[in-house]
């Protein structure tokens, strides 16, 4: 059984647009296209919103109250899943391509964790005052997306341990890392970009046309 869990509960401040998961990109809010691209994989969906937008009725997906950081949103979420496996995955990443979810899937029956990341392809340097510092290895990093798969059991522990010891992480796989468990590398997604500021936004809305086509693969 797989309980996809979207969290979608946050203020969006960063865009500056109301609450981004419900913006929408041609008539689909980002939700309804997270939701979507786990058509025919889910057993149940849960997605977390904000308080004010409780009463909204989500196709496909029962809804549960967000918290104040993603990090509690997912604690919600978590409460209210039944799956022995998870798949967390951002409303703010709507082009979900499916070979991604099942990459990641064939990962967590492997490993119990496993996240979508990607190489990164610009030159990584640490800032020092403003200016240029030590130059960072790209070839050894990747940039961590969603989805992340776990078996539920790991991820509560890991959740439960972060709690009690007042870590926090934007991310779950970092908090399952912590425990000191593997967590599954798997190849992310361009498309899969996750919309935060403006130049996300006319990106996304560029690029959901070509995406609606069935046009960018
Ligand atoms: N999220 C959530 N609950 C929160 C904060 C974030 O469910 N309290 C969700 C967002 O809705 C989003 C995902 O976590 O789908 C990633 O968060 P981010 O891109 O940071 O979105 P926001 O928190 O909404 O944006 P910002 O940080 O700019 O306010
Ligand atoms: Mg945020």
């Amino acid at each position: 059984m797989i309980s996809v869990l979207i969290p979608a509960a946050g203020s969006g401040e960063r865009l500056g647009m109301g609450a981004k998961a419900l913006l929408e990109l041609r008539g689909k809010t980002l939700l309804e296209r997270a939701v979507q691209a786990f058509a025919g994989i889910a057993t149940e969906i849960i997605v977390a919103l904000p308080e004010a937008n409780l009463e909204l009725l989500v196709q496909n997906a029962r809804v549960v109250g967000g918290g104040a950081t993603r990090q509690e949103s997912v604690q919600n979420l978590l409460a209210a899943a039944t799956g022995d496996i998870v798949l967390i995955h951002d409303a703010a990443r709507p082009f979900l391509p499916r070979e991604v979810i099942e990459r990641v899937l064939e990962a967590v029956q492997r490993v119990g964790a496993a996240t979508a990341a990607l190489p990164v392809a610009d030159t990584l340097v640490l800032e020092d005052s403003g200016n240029w510092g030590q130059v960072t290895d790209r070839s050894k990093m990747r940039a961590v997306q969603t989805p992340q798969g776990f078996k539920r059991s790991l991820l509560l522990e890991a959740h439960q341990k972060a709690l009690l010891e007042g870590v926090s992480a934007t991310d779950d796989a970092g908090l399952v890392a912590r425990l000191g468990l593997p967590v599954a590398l798997c190849l992310g997604d361009e498309r899969l970009f996750k919309v935060t500021r403006a130049g996300d936004w006319a990106l996304a809305t560029a690029f959901a046309e070509v995406w609606d086509n069935g046009l960018s693969s």
